[in-house]
């Protein structure tokens, strides 16, 4: 099957975002044909420093690839080195009814949160199902957020092939309920506008500090406690073993055990988990030059893919 997925450069990678998408991302590697790439299009619509997005997009390269992305099996490559992306989404701007632009959720939130929104964010869904269809993927693995966008997808595709002839695949998203939501320190949903998250790769004494601010019950140490409405306890489950998840509830259940106990146990379990990563972070930081010919190799590969598609679209709507 064709994978495909992208990550938007907007700031360092945080656990909602492995959980959610990058862990799926590499073990889907394994058995499919995969594409991914880093959607600084997409990011664009929040970053306003160059220099920020030019340091988060070969942030997100490095950590990707140390995370342990195989640019021999995956093609992994920015977004805006395929400009057949853009003009897909022109092609496609005209296919989108403005009401269901209206009813996504990034648009609404920021009108809700008084924000004047440009029309990068209100035509983001678009941009983004110009760089699916283009692909021709299967399958979109995504958190739950991304849920919508790839609904807009399947309908614009629905509408393109209805006007004009079977051309883009309809693409399912893969979403893992048991990651769908992952929370931050906060409660809230784990993400970069929250200023809530937990970094991947963070110093020690970082990652220490976010976990000890992870917001706790006021239930007394001795008092018996709830699991099911703790996100610590959440935290926990995404690193634990299912005996270690046992026993961790037994402790709630039991009472006697303070949450600076359990924050302790899963700072150790963060920190063990992500430090081979470093580790191979550390050898891709040491080469500067493989991160460029990887995203520059990839470009290639995805043009390729993308440029066959976009002549036949061309076509199909009468312009080639
Ligand atoms: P952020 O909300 O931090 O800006 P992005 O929108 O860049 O994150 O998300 C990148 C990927 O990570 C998407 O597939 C998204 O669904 C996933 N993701 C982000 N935050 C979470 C979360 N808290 N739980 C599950 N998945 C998430
Ligand atoms: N909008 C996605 C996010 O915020 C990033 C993204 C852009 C994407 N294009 C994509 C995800 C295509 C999947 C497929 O996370």
């Amino acid at each position: 099957m064709r994978v495909l997925s992208g990550i938007q450069p907007s700031g360092r990678l945080h656990l909602g975002n492995y959980f959610g998408a990058i862990k799926q991302h590499i073990e889907l590697q394994a058995k499919n044909e995969c594409f991914y790439f880093i959607a600084d299009y997409h990011a664009l619509t929040t970053v306003r420093k160059a220099d920020d997005l030019r340091k988060f997009s070969q942030e997100v390269a490095i950590d990707y690839l140390a995370l342990g992305i195989d640019p021999q099996k995956t093609v992994f490559f920015r977004q805006s080195d395929v400009p057949e992306v853009p003009e897909l989404t022109w092609i496609l701007t005209n296919l989108m009814p403005l009401g269901l632009l209206e009813r996504c959720h990034s648009y609404k939130d920021k009108i809700a949160h008084g924000v004047t929104p440009h029309l990068g964010v209100f035509a983001y869904p678009v941009l983004m199902a110009a760089d699916i269809l283009i692909y021709k993927p299967d399958l979109v693995p995504v958190g739950k957020d991304q849920k919508q966008h790839i609904e807009v997808t399947r309908d614009l595709a629905i509408k393109f092939n209805t006007a004009y002839g079977e051309l883009f695949k309809i693409p399912e998203p893969h979403i893992l309920p048991q990651y769908a939501v992952i929370p931050g320190v906060d409660g809230q949903k784990m993400s970069k506008s929250y200023k809530n998250t937990i970094d991947i790769f963070c110093s020690e004494a970082e990652l220490r500090k976010r976990v000890m601010s992870i917001k706790t019950d006021s239930t007394p140490v001795e008092q018996p406690k709830d699991h099911t409405k703790c996100s610590l306890f959440a935290l926990y489950e995404l690193f634990a073993t299912p005996d270690e998840k046992k026993r961790m509830e037994d402790i709630y259940r039991k009472g006697g055990t303070g949450y600076g106990a359990v924050k302790e146990e899963l700072f150790g379990k963060i920190r063990d988990y992500f430090k081979p990563y470093h580790e191979r972070r550390n050898s891709i930081l040491a080469d500067p030059a493989y991160v460029a010919t990887t995203l520059r190799e990839g470009a290639g590969r995805a043009r390729d893919a993308a440029g066959k598609t976009l002549r036949e679209v061309k076509k199909a709507v009468g312009i080639i």
